[in-house]
């Protein structure tokens, strides 16, 4: 049985990578597969938040999800910390995981910045809490952008190493499931970098909360180079802003790249800009009503996030008590 399993951070307004590169691909395995989708609150404070700020968050993500299209009576969609099942297991994989593996991981060099020292041990143990996320349900699948790639490769590792070490055939070993023509969202002004919740330029995301006028604004003001578009792939080699800003258009259009320039190869960003903002205000602005419906609901949002819960709660329990089981702990 294939199973999936993803979450999403609390840490601020959901941005276009965060729907592209994730929560619109969730929408479209839910048909297929059982999902347990999950909002990381426990993962966000790693670094500090706000607890007025990260409970708003919370509820605000989980609207998110829902106005995209996540179906909240046929998957489960829940918060992190409600099921105790992720801290007990994350402890064990602390024991398992070894320092020389999250040594390697790039995104905890990145947010911890050149003084590694004041970051939280949080956010170093932060993957293998990711790994218990997804392993405390056995799941099989997991649908992310390309930046969490590194961390599903060691989520492989813990549960290799877990079942090597106990001689027991406890954990799946999860597939990754990177896919759509926006894997990796860039920043509006800098093709180099991902958009990101955490960039100080709000310029630089297009955020799932802006209306039409921003999203029109930041798309014109995006960084873009003087050529017209090409024709073909070859031709968006070395054009990073210009390649980001088509997989984008691609993307939202339910098209291919290729597509994209063969209706806009040839014409300059004077014409494919203003395109884009029309899409992309015609694609988010569905979402972004619906969302702040759900928003002015905090009760509705709370009861899935508890029934949620609940239902996650008994998938885990069974399969925490075989990893305590196996692992030698006495339960009375
Ligand atoms: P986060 O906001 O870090 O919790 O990320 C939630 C999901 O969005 C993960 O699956 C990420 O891989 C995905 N994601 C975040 N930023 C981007 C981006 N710039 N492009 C594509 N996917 C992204
Ligand atoms: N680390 C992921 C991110 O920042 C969020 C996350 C936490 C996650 N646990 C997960 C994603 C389990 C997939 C599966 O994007």
């Amino acid at each position: 049985m294939k199973r999936i399993f993803s979450g999403v951070q609390p840490t601020g307004n959901l941005h276009l990578g965060n729907y592209l590169g994730a929560i619109r691909n969730w929408v479209r395995l839910q048909d297929e597969y059982e999902c347990i989708f999950c909002v990381v609150d426990m993962h966000a404070i790693t670094v500090w938040q706000d607890p007025a700020e990260l409970r708003a968050n919370t509820r605000e993500v989980t609207a998110a999800m829902i106005a995209a299209g996540v179906d909240s009576e046929r998957n489960i969609i829940f918060n992190q910390s409600q099921v105790s099942a992720h801290a007990e297991l994350a402890w064990i994989f602390n024991c398992v995981a070894r320092l020389g593996w999250l040594n390697r991981m790039t995104q905890f060099k990145e947010k911890a910045g050149k003084d590694r020292e004041r970051a939280s041990v949080g956010l170093y143990a932060y993957p293998n809490l990711m790994a218990a996320d997804i392993l405390a349900y056995k799941a099989t699948h997991v649908p992310v952008g390309e930046d969490q790639k590194q961390h599903l490769e060691l989520c492989r590792d813990i549960a290799a190493k877990f079942n090597h070490d106990f001689g027991a055939e406890v954990f799946p070993i999860v597939e990754p499931l990177i896919f759509g023509e926006a894997t990796r969202v860039m920043s509006l002004r800098d093709g180099m970098k991902k958009m990101s919740k955490s960039d100080p330029s709000e310029a630089s995301r297009i955020s799932m909360t802006d209306d039409t006028d921003a999203i029109a604004r930041k798309i014109r003001k995006a960084k873009t180079d003087p050529e017209p578009l090409p024709d073909d792939m070859a031709g968006l080699r070395e054009r990073p802003e210009a390649a980001n800003l088509v997989g984008i258009y691609a993307a939202l259009n339910d098209s291919t790249v290729e597509q994209v320039l063969g209706e806009f190869g040839g014409k300059g960003f004077g014409q494919f800009k203003p395109a884009l903002a029309d899409l992309a205000v015609d694609k988010l602005a569905p979402i972004q009503d619906e969302t702040r419906r759900l928003m002015a609901e905090p009760e509705f949002v709370d009861g899935i996030l508890r029934k949620g819960a609940e239902k996650a709660r008994d998938i885990s329990a069974p399969i925490m008590a075989e990893v305590q089981e196996v692992v030698g702990f006495l339960r009375a």
